[in-house]
């Protein structure tokens, strides 16, 4: 397992893994499979795979350290990435295809639609993630400020979930699942805070650390 989270060949898979459903929507495109509603269409996709990988990111830690699988942290600055990446994308479907860059219009509705208030939050505080997210600013940040400074990640899948609880109106089954997987993530990063297991204590590589960025 190890040989093969480390091989060159596995970034590579997972980045074009990450682009599937950005090229799902291309293709659906191309062949007039965007249903009779495209920019819904494309907001639901984008917002999905926002979430979604945001909880892949929020999941490596536990992972590594249950699995004993240090070489995970590989993959997460790539994949915090991508949530971003597709949060930009659903962001952009919003202000560009939906509102058309109507700015009274969007402030109406960040003001007063509190689905997207809150969306908008999540959205605001994985910019300076992705921005910070480099070798070069974990260094000027130090590691203990960098850290605090990206456990905004936890806020912003929190923000993400109620945007969407808040949005749904009767299927509520997914953003309450989506809700639990957090949960679930962030009371094992709490027990781990409070209760570490004495071999990740020993395994200085399991340690949760801000992670070394591969160029
Ligand atoms: C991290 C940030 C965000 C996440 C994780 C997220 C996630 C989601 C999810 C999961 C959905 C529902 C998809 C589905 O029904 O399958 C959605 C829908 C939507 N989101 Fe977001 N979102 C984010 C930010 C935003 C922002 C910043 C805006 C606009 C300012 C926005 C506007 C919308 C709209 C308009 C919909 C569709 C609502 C409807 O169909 O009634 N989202 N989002």
């Amino acid at each position: 397992m190890r040989t093969l989270l480390t091989s060159k060949w596995m970034k590579a898979v997972v980045f074009i893994a990450c682009l599937m459903p950005l090229a799902g929507l291309g293709w659906r495109a191309l062949h007039n499979g965007l249903t009779a509603n495209p920019i819904e269409f494309i907001t639901h996709a984008t917002g999905d795979w926002t979430l979604r990988l945001l909880l892949v990111t929020l999941a490596i830690t536990p992972f590594r350290k249950i699995l004993a699988l240090p070489d995970l942290i590989r993959f997460r600055r790539m994949l915090g990435l991508f949530a971003f990446f597709y949060g930009s994308l659903h962001f952009t479907t919003y202000i560009w295809l939906d509102k058309f860059f109507d700015l009274a219009e969007m402030w109406k509705d960040v003001s007063k639609r509190p689905y997207i208030t809150i969306g908008f939050l999540a959205f605001t505080l994985l910019i300076p993630l992705a921005v910070t997210s480099t070798a070069g600013w974990i260094r000027r940040l130090g590691g203990r400020r960098w850290q605090i400074l990206h456990r905004a990640i936890y806020i912003s899948a929190v923000a993400g979930v109620i945007h969407y609880y808040w949005l749904v109106k009767s299927a509520v089954i997914r953003p309450l699942t989506y809700g639990a997987i957090v949960a679930v993530l962030l009371l094992w990063r709490l027990a781990d805070r409070y209760w570490p297991r004495s071999g990740a204590l020993r395994n200085p590589s399991l340690r949760s650390e801000p992670q070394k960025v591969q160029a």
